[in-house]
């Protein structure tokens, strides 16, 4: 659907995303996009916006026959899958930044699309401020999609910056990410790799039609890293990034996780920063190209959620197209990792896991091991959610291993 008329707008959330596209929209009038009413959760909070646009009645938006375009900022999953499917069932266009609830109910959100001929948009879910979806939607079209590696989660990025940078504890980098607004209401989601891993399930589908859970993605965050990998790091000339990658092992096989990582200084990921986001895309015929910018945060965030706003006034919508390249591609477990394994104590790294050992060290602190191992060993070894041990990927056992997938004639 066009919408000729003005786009009225039922926002719901008025909280750091919330807020902030009230404010852009104010300044953005020739988008002919006005907000008619807010509902939020605690109706004694102050606001900076009239009184009479806010309720706390969910439904008085959502019955509101002349309200076309809803635009979900808030942070509970559960209340925003309501608003959002009631919304699509009626026939209004959405917008969403809610990953969590966006990875969790990927096959209703595609399903009520089709049932009800309306938009849902939501480039600010994955990202905040690069346009990752639409990019993967419309220009990587046609190209082969060989990866999509990435730092998704600024607020993990923030926090080892911090630490590998300047030293900081854990807790004092977590609790100056969560001061400076970039992390999630709940930071686990964020310091547990599960933000990451709802991004990645948005990112594959958009990327090879695959429609999965982020369940199915192995995650680690990077709570269980201890200082001396920091110290391995330097000593290599690697940065520690929380990465999430998506990559075709074959024709119908994409490998997808989301680890901490050691990234090179040759890649471009090494000098994604603080809280900023980047994502390597590799393709068959364009080598490696890269999308760098604000992955979070007040306007960012809000820059993309505008994009989407402006979008609904030529009636955009996703078409998920590599759904129907007549490939179903689904997620590998049949493919082989270098990793690195530091723990308090050798026994507990069953040896025999490894295809291959290159490196072992042992001193009164620490141990480490380095080697090769299938994916599928890593995910069912015992050792790996041990909180004793961390496990870092080697990056470039998969860039280099894309310009082997075929070559072109
Ligand atoms: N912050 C970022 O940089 C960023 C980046 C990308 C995506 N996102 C996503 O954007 C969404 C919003 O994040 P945020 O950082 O803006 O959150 P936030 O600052 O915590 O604000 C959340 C807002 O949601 C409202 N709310 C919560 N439950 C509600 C309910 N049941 N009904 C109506 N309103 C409700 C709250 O109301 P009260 O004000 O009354 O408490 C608050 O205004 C989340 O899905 C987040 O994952 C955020």
């Amino acid at each position: 659907m066009t919408y000729e008329k003005k786009l009225v707008i039922g926002l719901f959330g008025f909280g750091v995303v919330g807020e902030g596209i009230y404010r852009v929209l104010k300044q953005t009038p020739t988008l002919q996009a006005a907000i008619k009413r807010i509902c939020i959760k605690h109706p004694d909070k102050k606001r900076n916006a009239p009184a009479e646009l806010f309720t706390t009645d969910a439904d008085l938006l959502l019955n509101d026959p002349e309200i076309n375009v809803v635009v979900e900022l808030i942070d509970d999953a559960d209340a925003a899958w309501y608003i959002v499917s009631t919304s699509l069932g009626s026939g209004k266009a959405v917008v969403s930044a809610n990953k969590k609830m966006i990875a969790a109910h990927l096959a209703e959100l595609l399903q009520l699309q089709v049932d009800n001929r309306t938009s849902f948009l939501y480039e600010a879910a994955v990202c905040g401020s690069i346009p990752v979806i639409r990019n993967l939607e419309e220009y990587y079209d046609n190209d082969m999609l060989n990866s999509v590696t990435g730092i998704i989660n600024g607020s993990t990025n923030y926090i080892l910056t911090r630490m590998n940078e300047d030293g900081m504890a854990y807790d004092d980098a977590l609790e100056l990410a969560q001061e400076l607004g970039f992390a999630e209401t709940d930071p686990s989601l964020d310091v547990q790799g599960t933000d990451a891993a709802n991004k990645l399930t948005i990112i594959l589908n958009h990327a090879y039609g695959i429609i999965s859970k982020p369940e199915d993605i192995m995650c680690k965050g990077i709570t269980q890293l201890h200082p001396t990998d920091s110290v391995y790091a330097k000593e290599k000339g690697y940065s520690i990034k929380l990465v999430a990658r998506a990559n075709r092992v074959n024709h119908t096989d994409v490998a997808a996780y989301v680890l901490p990582t050691f990234v090179g200084p040759r890649s471009q990921l090494f000098n994604v920063r603080f809280e900023y986001n980047g994502v390597i895309i590799g393709t068959r015929l364009a080598d490696e190209q890269f999308i760098y910018g604000k992955g979070a945060g007040r306007y960012p965030t809000s820059s993309a959620v505008l994009s989407d706003i402006a979008a609904l006034r030529y009636g955009y919508k996703y078409e998920y197209k590599k759904a129907r390249t007549g490939v179903n591609y689904q997620i590998s477990t049949d493919h082989v990792l270098r990793i690195y394994v530091s723990c308090e104590n050798m026994a507990d790294i069953n040896r025999l896991d490894f295809i291959a050992i290159d490196e072992t060290y042992i001193s009164q602190n620490r141990k480490y091991i380095t080697g090769t191992i299938s994916f599928d060993k890593l995910r069912k070894a015992a050792w790996l959610n041990n909180p004793d041990n961390s496990v870092i990927v080697f990056a470039e056992a998969g860039p280099a291993a894309d310009h082997q997938l075929e070559e072109l004639e």
